[in-house]
């Protein structure tokens, strides 16, 4: 079986009778979404918030119960995918650009589950660009600062046209490169007029569910957490 399948139906089982659900967005979550739905409608009762339109669209599709974000104050358990994702449990998010309202969905839970296939596990975060979520109002001046820092960012286009995303904002991917200074770069984005939110997700889940070429789910738990 896929491995993102093997993770995100693994994931799926972690979901309990009246929680309320993050569901996270993108070929892996794709999965976890389509077994919590099947769940559902064998008579599990939760309530779920998306990340994403696409994610609220598939868990519409199949019966799941949402709440909108201005009716929640928690979520009991997030559980989503990641770009990649070092042994200290930091993690780079949004190449499908939901990063955001993955964030935010994620800060507010008490438990965070990472789903992957084996490619996602690295020694150093960096090789994959690290996504910036930046206003259009004022984007080239916040992107001139971070090509400053020598981070080379560079505008998602897709389809020819500037990405746009389900905030309507734009997103800078920068090529960091591994090993990357994690901390500087975060203090530095956190100070620059426009940056919305960045793909950073560090230290923040429980425990990653990892699916193998041999059709094994590795668990790895977070002890820090
Ligand atoms: C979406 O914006 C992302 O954060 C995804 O969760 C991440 O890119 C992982 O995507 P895949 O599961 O499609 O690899």
């Amino acid at each position: 079986m896929d491995m993102k399948k093997l993770a995100g139906k693994e994931a799926a089982e972690y979901v309990q009778d009246g929680m309320l659900v993050g569901l996270g967005t993108g070929s892996t979550a794709y999965h976890m979404v389509n077994a919590v739905g099947e769940r559902v409608k064998n008579g599990l009762r939760i309530q779920a918030i998306p990340t994403s339109k696409a994610t609220e669209e598939q868990a519409r599709a199949l019966g799941i119960p949402l709440l909108g974000i201005d009716e929640i104050d928690h979520v009991d358990l997030c559980i989503d995918g990641v770009d990649e994702i070092d042994p200290a449990f930091n993690a780079i998010k949004g190449g499908g650009g939901a990063l955001y309202r993955e964030k935010v969905v994620a800060s507010l839970a008490r438990e965070v589950i990472w789903i992957m296939d084996e490619s996602k596990l690295v020694d150093q975060i960096g090789a994959f660009p690290l996504p910036v979520e930046i206003a259009q109002y004022g984007a080239k001046q916040a992107i001139a600062k971070m090509e400053g820092y020598g981070w080379n960012p560079v505008l998602r286009v897709r389809d020819g046209k500037t990405f746009v995303t389900d905030n309507g904002n734009f997103i800078a991917d920068l090529q960091l490169g591994a090993g990357f200074a994690i901390e500087d770069v975060k203090t530095k984005l956190d100070g620059i007029v426009g940056v919305l939110e960045h793909g950073l997700f560090l230290n923040m889940c429980k425990r990653i569910l990892v699916g193998c070429a041999d059709g094994t789910v590795k668990t790895i738990e977070n002890e820090s957490k």
